[in-house]
C-alpha cells in the first residue's frame, strides 16, 4: 500500500480491502453482504457467461481538498444501471441499493482514495450479471450486484496530452436497434478486435461510425465524441451510442461558459472542420485528440497546434475537475460528499 505511487497510476485494477454483494431471488433483493475477497462464486451455467446478461457502471470518488470524499453524478448511473438492465430483461437495481453499496464501499476503502492533487481518483465498478443458472436463452432469475472499488489514473496513457485515433470501417461496436445505448458487456467485447488493431498501430483508440450508413462519427472507443468549432462543442446525436454522463455534464459547462452545443448527427467529413476534438468518459475525462486517420482513405484529419490541447477543451477540463474535486462550486447538484 504505501508503495502505491499516486502521480502515475495507469488505468488498472489495483485490489482494495472490501466489495460489497448483493443477491436477487425469489423476485427480491437481499442483504449487503461485505466481502474481503476479490472472488466470486459462480454456477457454471449462469446467464451471464453463456448470453451475456451483464451490465457494469463506471463512476468516481475525488479527495478534495478539504479531506472530504465526493462521488460524481452518481444518480446518474443507477438510472443507467436500471436501463440496461431492462434493455437485456434483468433484475433492477433500486436506487437506495446503489446508493448503499456505494457509499459502503467506498467508506471501506477510503485508504485507497488518491490524495488530491495527484490528478488519479477512486474508481468505482458497480456490477449486475444474470447468476441464475438456465440453458435455454432466456433471462435468468437470480441476479448478484455488487461494487468493487480502485485507484486509477488516466484512461488513454497520454493522460491530457492530444493523442492520434483511427476510423474503423471494418467493425461495428454496436447496431442502430442493438445495445449500443446500455453499458452492457457485449459492447465492449465487440469493441475488442478494432481497438487492439487500432492500439497495435500506434493509435489511442478506434473511432466508430454509425454502424448502417458509416457516414457519421459514433464513439471514440469507451468514450464520447466532441469536436469544437466556432464556440460551438458538437456532439454526435445517435441511437447507438453510450449516453454520456460526462458529456451531458460538458455540455452544461460549455452553455455555462458561453458556448453553443449542437447535439447532431457529425458526418465524417466534418472532421476537417473542427478547431479541437476530443474523446469523454468517466475514465477518459477529456481526451484530447491532435488527429485522426481514415482507415480507408488514408486521409488525415489533424487539429490545433503544437500537439497541445485546444483553448476550449482545457477550459471545459479544468472547469468539470475543478467541479468534481470541491475546487470550484458545484452550481448543479452533481456531487455528493461521501458521510
Ligand atoms: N461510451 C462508452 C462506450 C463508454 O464505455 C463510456 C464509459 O462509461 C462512455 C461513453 C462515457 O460515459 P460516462 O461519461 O457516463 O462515463
Ligand atoms: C468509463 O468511462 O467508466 C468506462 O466505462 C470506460 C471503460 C473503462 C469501459
Amino acid at each position: 500500500m504505501e508503495t502505491l505511487d499516486w502521480k502515475s497510476l495507469p488505468f488498472g485494477y489495483i485490489k482494495t480491502d472490501y466489495n460489497v454483494r448483493c443477491y436477487y431471488r425469489d423476485g427480491k433483493w437481499g442483504e449487503l453482504e461485505i466481502s474481503s475477497s476479490e472472488i466470486i462464486n459462480l454456477h457454471m451455467a449462469a446467464t451471464s457467461l453463456h448470453y451475456g446478461q451483464e451490465a457494469f457502471e463506471g463512476l468516481k470518488a475525488f479527495m478534495g481538498r478539504d479531506g472530504q470524499v465526493r462521488v460524481f453524478r452518481w444518480k446518474d448511473n443507477a438510472a443507467r444501471m436500471k436501463t440496461s438492465a431492462q434493455g437485456i430483461l434483468m433484475a433492477e437495481v433500486p436506487e437506495e441499493l446503489f446508493h448503499d453499496a456505494m457509499v459502503k464501499t467506498i467508506k471501506m476503502n477510503l485508504r485507497f482514495v488518491p490524495p488530491f492533487g495527484s490528478g488519479a481518483s477512486l474508481y468505482i465498478r458497480p456490477l449486475l450479471i444474470g447468476s441464475g443458472a438456465e440453458v435455454g436463452v432466456k433471462a435468468a432469475r437470480e441476479y448478484l450486484f455488487m461494487i468493487f472499488v480502485t485507484p486509477v489514473g488516466p484512461y488513454f496513457k497520454e493522460g491530457f496530452k492530444p493523442s492520434r485515433m483511427i476510423i474503423t470501417r471494418e467493425y461495428d461496436r454496436a447496431a442502430p436497434l442493438g445495445t449500443g445505448r446500455i453499458k452492457v458487456g457485449g459492447n465492449y467485447a465487440a469493441s475488442l478486435k478494432a481497438m487492439d488493431l487500432a492500439h497495435r498501430e500506434g493509435y489511442s483508440s478506434a473511432l466508430f461510425l454509425d454502424a448502417r450508413e458509416k457516414k457519421y462519427i459514433d464513439e471514440a472507443g469507451p468514450a464520447n465524441f466532441f469536436g469544437i468549432k466556432n464556440s460551438t462543442y458538437i456532439t454526435p446525436d445517435s441511437v447507438s451510442i453510450l449516453p454520456s454522463i460526462t458529456n451531458k455534464s460538458l455540455q452544461r459547462i460549455a452553455l455555462d461558459m458561453g458556448m453553443k452545443v449542437e447535439v447532431r448527427p457529425v458526418p465524417v467529413e466534418e472532421l476537417a472542420t473542427f478547431e479541437e476534438v476530443g474523446a469523454c468518459g468517466t475514465a477518459a475525462v477529456i481526451s484530447p485528440v491532435k488527429a485522426i486517420v481514415d482507415d480507408e482513405s488514408g486521409k488525415t484529419y489533424q487539429f490545433g497546434s503544437n500537439g497541445e490541447p485546444g483553448p476550449w477543451s482545457k477550459k471545459l477540463y479544468e472547469r468539470l475537475i475543478a467541479i468534481q474535486t470541491g475546487e470550484l462550486p458545484d452550481p448543479y447538484g452533481w456531487v455528493e460528499i461521501i458521510k
